[in-house]
């Protein structure tokens, strides 16, 4: 059988920018878990159905087995779990996980913690329903989603005690003058 054709690819991956040259039917989950050695991300489906495989595209949750890495352009930006590594709200998020027992096998965490920032990211005080919505998108076959909820609530209480206070452009800029005097 004749070798398929390599298709060259750059895009940023956690902050760098990287190049490979691809398959046209590799995924973007196996070019990071076999070429970059990423491999927090999980098969489970393949099919787009359990979120095993979600990664940030684009600062948005996609389910990397169904995205063909060659479609990537230098433009976008993906990031995996092990990009955020040391990010205090990834952090946050995973230490609730563990103290809330929702952590079991473990196969779908890595999904469903970067469904978890992502809504944490936009949503830093969600309702249960907003956590709900955000992680419907993941399938976790052992703790019934209960702990995992319970976890998602109170690393956002956390991460708003220890978020910096933040002042409004107007506010800085006036006691910048203060300060100046
Ligand atoms: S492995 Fe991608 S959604 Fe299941
Ligand atoms: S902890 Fe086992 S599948 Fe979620």
């Amino acid at each position: 059988m004749p070798t398929p054709e390599l298709i060259p690819i750059r895009f940023a991956l956690n902050g760098r920018t990287v190049e490979a040259r691809v398959p046209p039917g590799m995924t973007l989950l196996e070019l990071v878990r076999r070429e970059f050695r990423l491999t927090a991300a999980k098969e489970g489906c393949g099919k787009g159905e359990c979120g095993a495989c979600t990664l940030l595209l684009n600062d948005q949750p996609v389910n990397s087995c169904l995205k063909l890495a060659a479609t990537l352009r230098p433009s976008d930006r993906v990031v995996t779990l092990e990009g955020l590594a040391d990010d205090p709200l990834m952090q946050t998020l995973q230490k609730s996980y563990v103290a809330e027992g929702a952590v079991q096998c473990g196969f779908c965490i890595p999904g469903m913690v970067m469904s978890s920032y992502h809504l944490l990211r936009i949503h830093p005080q969600p309702t249960a329903e907003q956590i709900k919505e955000f992680h419907s998108g993941n399938i976790c076959r052992c703790t019934g989603y209960a702990k995992i909820e319970q976890a998602v609530a109170k690393a956002a209480v956390k991460a708003a005690a220890t978020r910096a206070p933040t002042r409004d452009p107007g506010q800085a800029a006036a006691s910048k003058k203060k300060e100046a005097r």
